[in-house]
């Protein structure tokens, strides 16, 4: 057994109407419910709902890496074409470094599904120690983009000093090279 404490893992919810309690939030509650079928390490969610103001998505984002020590903070919404879509501008605007590769990953996957996949914007980057990564909006889609991009955010973390995460491998097999692995 670890004795290191659990994971903590950002949940943010970019919508102005869930903000507002105009409906329920839908997207947090299906990527916490994602993480816990998968992940096997002791971890606990750090969830915020908050609406589509780059000011405030740029603060939140920046207080879960710096202050709520989150070594993952994957947000659900805000990722579009339309005015008041900024997630991937604000994650762009905290990070020091950009993995374009997450984007790509969920929009290829997504295309499968959907034509209008391609309308969205999604990124992720490094801040400090902490990988942020886009998800879309529509909760649906959730399991499908992180089902994609999730096998190499393990390796991920191991490289930016994070804990190492394990996954329960009949649902999902995270990849790491065989000098990264640890035994039990
Ligand atoms: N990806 C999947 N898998 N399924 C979807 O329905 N909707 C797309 C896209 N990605 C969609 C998807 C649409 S219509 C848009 S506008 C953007 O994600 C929306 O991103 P947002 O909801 O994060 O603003």
């Amino acid at each position: 057994m670890s004795d290191s404490p659990p994971a903590r893992i950002g949940i943010v919810t970019v919508s102005d109407r869930a903000s507002r309690g105009e409906y329920e939030d839908l997207g947090g509650p299906a990527i916490q419910s994602w993480l816990s079928s998968v992940l096997m390490s002791p971890w606990e969610a750090v969830p915020r709902v908050i609406p589509d103001e780059r000011r405030v998505l740029e603060s939140t984002l920046a207080a879960l890496c710096d202050e709520e020590g989150c070594c993952l903070v994957v947000t659900t919404g805000g990722t579009g074409p339309a005015p008041r879509d900024v997630t991937p501008e604000a994650t762009e605007a905290v990070c020091e470094k950009l993995l374009p590769g997450f984007g790509e990953q969920m929009r290829a996957i997504s295309l499968r599904h959907v034509p209008t996949a391609i309308l969205s914007r999604q990124t992720a980057g490094i801040r400090g120690s902490t990988l942020i990564v886009n998800l879309p909006g529509k909760p649906s889609a959730i399991s499908e983009c992180l089902d994609a991009v999730f096998p190499a955010i393990p390796y991920c973390l191991d490289l930016i000093e994070g804990p190492y995460l394990e996954t329960d491998p009949e649902r999902l097999m995270a990849f790491r090279p065989a000098h990264a692995l640890r035994k039990r």
